[in-house]
C-alpha cells in the first residue's frame, strides 16, 4: 500500500495558484525526491500536502485515506512528520527538550522514552550534545536534530524540505546515510531538494518540477543520465555526470 499519495493536486496561496496537478506516490522504505530549480513549486507542493497552503483541486492520500483538507496537528497525530525548510529548532531550548517537543501530542510515556533512545542512537551526533542549546549547534546538527524532532512523532512518513541545503557536501552525504538508515526501517520519506544531483542519486523515485508541473518522472539514477532533461531544468553543467562531486 501506497503510504503517501497525492492525484492532480493544485495548491498556491490566496488567489494564485502555483502548483498545477502534481500527482506523486512514496511507498514506504523508499526515498522519493521532488528536484527542480528555485522557485519551481518543491517547498509548495510540501505545503500543500501537509495542509499549509491552500488546495485548490485534487486529493491527498495517507494509506489509501483521503486526507485532503485535514489540519497540520492532525496529519502529524496520523504519521506525517514535517521538517519545514527553515525555523525547524527551538534555537534557546536544549537538544533533548527539542526532540521532547516531537513527541507532546503523545500520551505513550514509555513508548516516547524508548523513541529517544532510539533517536539518539540513529543519531550519536545529537547524543553527545543532549544539554547543548540547539543554537550552539551547526547548520548539519540542526537539520539532524530538526529531523530527530519529527521522527519523535513517530511517523510512517516524513516529508524534508531542503534539509541538505547550505551544508558542506560531507555533511550531506552523512544526512543521506542517516535518511538511507531511516527508509530502511520501513518509512517513507518525500525529500525536496534544489541539490538535484545529491538527491536524485539517493533516490529511488523522482520527479523534476519546473514552474510548478512535473516536467519528468522515474528512477533517480536513470533522470541523472538524462543529459537534455540535466541541460533543461536541473542546472547541471552539460553531459553526463556519473562521479560525485569532490569532498
Ligand atoms: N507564502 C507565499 N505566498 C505567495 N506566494 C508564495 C508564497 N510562498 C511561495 N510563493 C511563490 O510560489 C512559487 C514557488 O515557491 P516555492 O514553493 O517556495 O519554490 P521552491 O521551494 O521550489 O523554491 C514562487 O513563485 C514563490 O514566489
Ligand atoms: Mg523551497
Amino acid at each position: 500500500m501506497a503510504c503517501i499519495v497525492t492525484k492532480d493536486l493544485i495548491v498556491g496561496y490566496g488567489d494564485s495558484v502555483i502548483i498545477e496537478g502534481i500527482s506523486v506516490q512514496v511507498d514506504g522504505g523508499q526515498l522519493v525526491a521532488v528536484v527542480g530549480p528555485n522557485g519551481s513549486g518543491k517547498s509548495t507542493l510540501l505545503k500543500g500536502i501537509i495542509g499549509l497552503a491552500r488546495q485548490f483541486g485534487g486529493q491527498v492520500y495517507f494509506k489509501d485515506r483521503e486526507i485532503t483538507h485535514l489540519p497540520p496537528y492532525l496529519l502529524t497525530r496520523l504519521g506525517i512528520g514535517y521538517v519545514p525548510q527553515v525555523n525547524n529548532i527551538y534555537g534557546p531550548l536544549t537538544v533533548r527538550e527539542n526532540l521532547l517537543l516531537g513527541a507532546y501530542f503523545r500520551r505513550d510515556r514509555a513508548e516516547t522514552a524508548k523513541d529517544l533512545n532510539e533517536v539518539l542512537s540513529v543519531f550519536p551526533e545529537l547524543a553527545r550534545k543532549q544539554k547543548s542549546r540547539a543554537q550552539t549547534l551547526s547548520g548539519g546538527e540542526r537539520q539532524l536534530l530538526a529531523i530527530g524532532r519529527a521522527l519523535m512523532g513517530r511517523p510512517r512518513v516524513l516529508l524534508l524540505d531542503e534539509p541538505l541545503a547550505f551544508l558542506a557536501p560531507k555533511t550531506a552525504l552523512l544526512i543521506l546515510e542517516k535518511l538511507r538508515e531511516i527508509k530502511e526501517r520501513g518509512l517513507a520519506i518525500l525529500l525536496v531538494e534544489q541539490n538535484t544531483f545529491l538527491a536524485l542519486e539517493n533516490a529511488d523515485y523522482a520527479y523534476v518540477l519546473n514552474q510548478g508541473r512535473c516536467v519528468a518522472e522515474g528512477k533517480g539514477k536513470e533522470l541523472l543520465q538524462d543529459a537534455s532533461l540535466q541541460e533543461r531544468f536541473l542546472g547541471l553543467p552539460k553531459g553526463v555526470r556519473t562521479q560525485a562531486p569532490e569532498m
